[in-house]
């Protein structure tokens, strides 16, 4: 009977276990997912981006302690916004809030839709330093971000959450980064109806056996490229007619692939603009010919069939006619000296040339991209309780003073190392468990003795992880080592 069940209050604790963290660091990944931003100078922990969530989440980031990153990137949404543009602290973002979806998982390295921010790093704490948004510009006679440390420290669950993930309770601006950083690697999204039909294929382009013959002729259209004549497009624009010399699609797909390129839909970091240059007259923007980045195409769409809040930067597209309308035909703007080649071969202006039946195709493709854990996971989701605080439970918890000086930490050596790894523990090892900076166990065993050496030479080279425990401890120790 499952009945016991139904009518006992869940209780909705804002407590983070420190002894039963969540997991971050070896979420699963398909196979086929081979692009990674992740370096070596900042893996995904558990400590890490379980500090990152607490920071991600806590409108303390902000000078009024109105907003915090939530406020623009909202899980419900693929961590992006309903509003066209968001709300910060003094007003309105110039552009709209980008989804942070799979955003590890890709080749390019550079951040915003124009790619002004040169390493995920450096986006972590741009808003927090912008006036506008969350405030501690130190311009103006604003706060600055020492006085946003000076805030934090004084916060009575940050030391602590700081020194689980790095080891000693210090805050400084680099690891408020690096944390942001690594909870925003960590959210990730691969259980869609694509990614079920692609684990049983070899290549994007053999038809999936889970989808509709209707989605696999969208799949088709989106990988692959066409064929184009030169023809005159006859569209209306505003109340004119106009005419376009243009080059015609006449057969083959849409080319989409070419810059959203599957299976992560990371965009080609060659990729120039795609013809939608709008500007932002409020914000004194005439025309952004910079536009070049654009967020995976993985959950454009929500579970209810609605998109994920606005598209395109201006935030303003806000259905798939509208993206079917932009990549059907767009007379090349004069000034637009920075349109990818890739939309006007022969140097004239793309006309796609779709029938109706194939925009529903292309559509229902885009939908195949969902997943559902992404909106739902509590990894993910506000750890603070209804008056901002967060009660942090289980054994690690002491003064950070008594964690430093305990000395307990397990010795292992060398590092980097090349093929003997000496453990050594002050008590007896009940669990090891070897990872691999992906999160992939490689090794686990329970050795019951203090000290021993293992044989790593068939470990690929870079960074690993050796998690031990003791019989005694609730807690894993972690030591990150490097295979030469
Ligand atoms: C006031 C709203 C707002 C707040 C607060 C905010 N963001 Fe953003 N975020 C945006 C907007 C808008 C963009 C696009 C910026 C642009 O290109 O001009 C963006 C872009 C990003 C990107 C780049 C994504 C990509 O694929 O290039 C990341 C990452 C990001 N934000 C993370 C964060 C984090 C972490 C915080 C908290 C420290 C945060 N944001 C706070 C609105 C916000
Ligand atoms: C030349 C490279 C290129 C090609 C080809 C291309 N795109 Fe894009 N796409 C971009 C860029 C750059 C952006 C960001 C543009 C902006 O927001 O102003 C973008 C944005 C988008 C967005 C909005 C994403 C968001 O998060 O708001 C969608 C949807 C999209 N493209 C779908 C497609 C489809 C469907 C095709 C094929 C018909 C296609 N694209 C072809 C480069 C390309």
């Amino acid at each position: 009977m499952v009945f016991a069940l139904i009518g006992t209050s869940i209780l909705i604790s804002a407590n983070i276990d420190l002894s039963h963290l969540l997991n971050y660091a070896s979420q699963p990944l398909p196979v086929y997912i081979e692009k990674d931003i992740m370096t070596l100078d900042n893996p995904i922990t558990d400590e890490g981006a379980t500090l990152g969530r607490v920071l991600f989440y806590d409108k303390r980031l902000s000078v009024t302690n109105e907003v915090s990153c939530s406020s623009c990137h909202k899980q419900a949404l693929a961590f992006s916004d309903a509003a066209e543009l968001s709300q910060g602290i003094g007003g309105l973002t110039k552009r709209h809030s980008m989804r942070l979806v799979n955003l590890r998982f890709g080749e390019d390295t550079l951040f915003r839709w124009d790619r002004q921010a040169k390493s995920l790093l450096e986006q972590m704490t741009f808003p927090i330093k912008e006036f506008d948004e969350m405030g501690f510009s130190g311009t103006n006679g604003a706060p600055d971000f020492e006085d946003l440390i000076f805030k934090l420290s004084n916060t009575h669950f940050y030391p602590t959450l700081f020194n689980t993930a790095f080891g000693d309770a210090e805050i400084s601006e680099e690891r408020i980064a690096k944390a942001l950083a690594q909870f925003v690697m960590s959210i990730q999204s691969f259980d869609s109806k694509y990614d079920i039909g692609r684990a049983q294929v070899d290549s994007d382009s053999d038809p999936f056996p889970n989808f509709t013959a209707a989605e696999n002729a969208g799949k088709a259209l989106f990988l692959d490229s066409f064929i184009c004549i030169t023809d005159t497009v006859k569209i209306q624009i505003g109340q004119e007619e106009g005419s376009f010399e243009a080059s015609k699609r006449v057969s083959g797909g849409l080319n989409c692939a070419s810059c959203h390129r599957p299976p992560e839909f990371d965009i080609d970091p060659k990729s120039l603009n795609n013809g939608f240059t709008q500007g932002n007259p409020n914000a004194g923007i005439e025309d952004e010919l910079g536009i070049t980045r654009s967020p995976s195409l993985r959950d454009l769409y929500n579970p209810d069939g609605n998109l994920n809040g606005g598209i395109f930067h201006t935030g303003q597209g806000n259905s798939f006619t509208d993206i079917a309308a932009h990549y059907y035909f767009q007379p090349i703007k004069p000034n637009n000296t920075n349109l990818d080649p890739r939309l006007m071969p022969n140097d004239k202006p793309l006309w796609l040339n779709l029938s109706q039946q194939q925009r529903i195709q292309l559509d229902y493709f885009l939908q195949t991209l969902t997943g559902v854990d992404l909106y739902v996971n509590e990894k993910w989701s506000n750890p603070f309780d209804k008056y901002g605080d967060i009660q942090l439970i289980g054994s690690q918890i002491s003064s950070s003073s008594d964690i430093n000086d305990q000395g307990e930490k397990p010795n292992c050596y060398p590092n980097p190392v090349s093929d003997q790894l000496t453990i050594e523990s002050e008590k007896p090892i009940e669990q090891l468990i070897i990872q691999a900076g992906n999160g992939k166990v490689l090794h686990e065993s329970s050795p019951d003795v203090s000290m021993l050496t293992l044989n790593v030479n068939e470990l690929p080279k870079g960074l690993f992880f050796v998690r031990l425990k003791s019989a005694d401890s609730e807690v894993y120790d972690v030591v990150k080592m490097i295979k030469d």
